[in-house]
């Protein structure tokens, strides 16, 4: 185990760390995330877009850290509320508001609406201290149901429901939602490539003397972005 590459995710969401835990489990890394550190400083999510969002997250915690850093930022777009609440997902109602708070104000601002359309969207930041980054996109479509059902999941899973599986998020088991949800798909994308992504990681990393190469990766590269 000592001599795997250590990822970090770089989130105390205890859901979002279980959603990516499980769905890189099989890989031959070291996952720890934000609660596996002591006091690191707060990074404030002010951008306009989930992408920039995901960069700033995953740079700074790996800066921080000096562990390549893996960050997701994702948010509820509802095309009633001219995609509200998007990069605001979180802090919809208010910094102190709870998953539940939030998915009231979403009922309530969509009462009467007959437009029900949603998406989950999500960017996952993979960034090494040095500033590089690479980017994973997922998006998955649904309706905003009339009333919370189901108790799996967080945020604003009891609202968001999938028409191909008659469900909602909530509804679903951990492993279900994962095979449709928007950041389940941006991982896919990046399981897909995870052999080229070590590559990349340990070439941009200095120091990092201890990555094994997977056999047959050794000349795959991946473009800086
Ligand atoms: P952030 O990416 O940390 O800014 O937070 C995203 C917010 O969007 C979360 O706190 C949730 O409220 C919401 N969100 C993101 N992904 C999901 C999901 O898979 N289910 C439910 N809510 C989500």
């Amino acid at each position: 185990m000592d001599n795997l590459t250590t990822l970090v995710i770089a989130t105390r969401n205890s859901g979002k760390i279980a959603e990516i835990e499980d769905l890189l489990k099989n890989f031959p890394i070291k996952i720890k995330n934000l609660k596996d550190f002591g006091q690191i400083p707060q990074i404030e999510e002010d951008g306009d877009t989930f992408d920039e969002n995901a960069y700033k997250k995953a740079s700074f915690a790996s800066r921080v850290l000096g562990f390549p850093a893996l960050a997701d930022d994702s948010g509820l777009v509802v095309e009633a509320l001219s995609g509200a609440p998007g990069v605001l997902s979180a802090r919809y109602g208010g910094e102190k508001s709870t998953d539940g708070d939030r998915c009231e104000k979403l009922l309530c601002e969509m009462k009467g609406k007959a437009n029900r359309k949603a998406a989950f969207e999500c960017v996952i930041s993979i960034a090494v201290p040095t500033g590089h980054a690479l980017t994973y996109e997922g998006r998955c479509e649904g309706l905003i149901a009339e009333k919370p059902s189901g108790i799996n999941g967080f945020g604003y899973d009891p609202v968001f429901y999938y028409p191909p599986l008659n469900k909602t998020f909530a509804e679903m088991s951990m492993e279900e939602k994962s095979l449709v949800s928007h950041r389940g798909r941006a991982l896919c994308e990046l399981k897909s490539e995870f052999s080229k992504v070590m590559i990349w990681i340990s070439r941009n990393m200095p120091g990092l003397d201890k990555f094994k190469v997977i056999p047959g990766c050794e000349k795959t590269d991946i473009e800086i972005l």
